[in-house]
């Protein structure tokens, strides 16, 4: 439906799987080939995507399936698959159960256990004349949950039984390589399983992706240039799309609330303000207690100054971590921790000029008030605040 400046909005829903994935011609290539001999009825693949947040894993699993079942169809051959999101309180029962209800929407959830749960799903599979393709999205949940069996039970589905025999194929999805969570027998299966990367996008990618965008869901003329190139630039920072689309949501909205046929760099600069709470918090949500006492440190080192030094961050670590009852870790592994958080783009991390050691360096935040950043962590450490599910 049109309304001012968006001639179909829902063009930039998440759930929106476009024609053309901008910059994933690489990681969808890498997918075809891995998928081939799927197509021949000879293999089941496991195949595992990470990359950090809104780097596109998720919508290129669904286009990359879209696409083989199509032409899985065209040979006569039939590509059954199903998103599931792992992300749920009881994982293992309850990433079982959205399997089932892609076979059976009626199944009830009425307390059946796992193992029950387990036979029902290889019933429905067997029924079928079908290969199945299970996106296990945001997997590495079942890991953290103790969950990892479940993983490697569906891994081996299609070499236990002849009539299961190359026919349950799964794609991971997680923001971290996730191996490292499991145990020794699993990690023999998984060892062998393909990685696939996606990294963040840089400013022209994502410009590429945000015109992309515009076009099926704004009226011609709308957003110019110097628009799509300021929230390009802003979504940099953390290289995700998500947060790209959204600003130019916002942004849009915000110019018809102004009843302006046009969005500004004004309205950019808004959507951005409105949009920053909630992107924090996501950002937070992903991060591991370590990391959020390592990060409540820097913010109250940074509370009323630019740059901290890490010697500074990592003694008001220390004493944030007295504080949460929780251990310090050694000087490396904190050290680790703050690269990370380098990584997932909360703080910037530069070596100090002159200095020799690896191991010093300039913290600062990211864009995100150190008071803000300070009080939000303190209420999740403390449990005043429940994550963000
Ligand atoms: N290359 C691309 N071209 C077009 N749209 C993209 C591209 N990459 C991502 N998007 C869009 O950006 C948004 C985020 O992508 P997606 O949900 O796939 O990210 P993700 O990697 O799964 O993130 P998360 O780890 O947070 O789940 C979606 O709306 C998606 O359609
Ligand atoms: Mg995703």
């Amino acid at each position: 439906m049109s309304t001012g400046v968006f001639k179909d909005i829902g063009k930039l829903s998440f759930d929106y799987v476009p024609e053309r994935l901008p910059h994933r011609e690489e990681q969808l290539r890498k997918l075809r080939i891995m998928f081939e001999p799927v197509m021949t009825g000879q293999f089941s693949q496991n195949v595992l995507l990470v990359g950090s947040i809104g780097t596109g894993k998720t919508v290129t699993s669904k286009s990359f399936c879209t696409e083989l079942a199509l032409g899985a169809a065209r040979e006569g051959r039939k590509i059954d698959w199903a998103v599931v999101n792992c992300r749920q309180r009881n994982s293992e029962v309850s990433t079982l159960l959205k399997m089932i209800n892609y076979f059976d929407p009626n199944f009830p959830d009425r307390g059946f256990s796992s193992q029950e749960l387990r036979k029902v799903l290889r019933r429905h599979i067997e029924k079928r004349q079908s290969h199945c393709i299970f996106i296990l999205d945001e997997v590495d949940s079942l890991f953290r949950s103790g969950a990892s069996d479940l993983v490697y039970f569906l891994s081996r589905l299609s070499e236990e039984s002849d009539t299961l025999k190359h026919r349950v194929s799964l794609i991971l999805i997680s923001q971290r390589y996730v191996f490292d969570f499991l145990d020794m027998p699993s990690l023999s299966t998984f060892k062998r399983t393909n990685v696939i990367e996606f990294g963040k996008y840089t400013k022209d990618q994502l410009f590429d992706i945000l015109a992309d965008r515009t076009e099926l869901a704004l009226v011609s003329g709308s957003a110019d240039e110097e628009v799509l190139s300021m929230i390009a630039e802003i979504a940099s920072e953390w290289g995700d799309a998500r947060f790209a689309i959204e600003l130019l949501e916002k942004s849009g909205m915000l110019a018809n609330e102004q009843m302006s046929p046009v969005i500004t760099l004004e309205d950019v600069r808004a959507a951005k303000a409105a949009t920053y709470s909630y992107v924090t918090e996501e950002r937070i949500s992903g991060l591991n207690r370590q990391q959020m006492l390592i990060l409540l440190g820097t913010a109250r080192v940074l509370r009323n100054r630019a740059f901290a030094e890490t010697s500074e961050v990592e003694r008001a670590y220390r004493i944030a971590c007295e504080e949460y009852g929780e251990k310090p870790r050694a000087h490396t592994q904190f050290y680790t921790h703050v690269r990370e958080l380098a990584g997932s783009g909360l703080i910037d991390l530069r070596s100090k000029r002159g200095s020799s050691s690896g191991t010093t360096g300039m913290i600062t935040l990211l864009d995100i008030p150190a008071d803000i950043m300070a009080s939000r962590l303190e209420e999740i450490l403390s449990g005043r605040r429940r994550k963000v599910q």
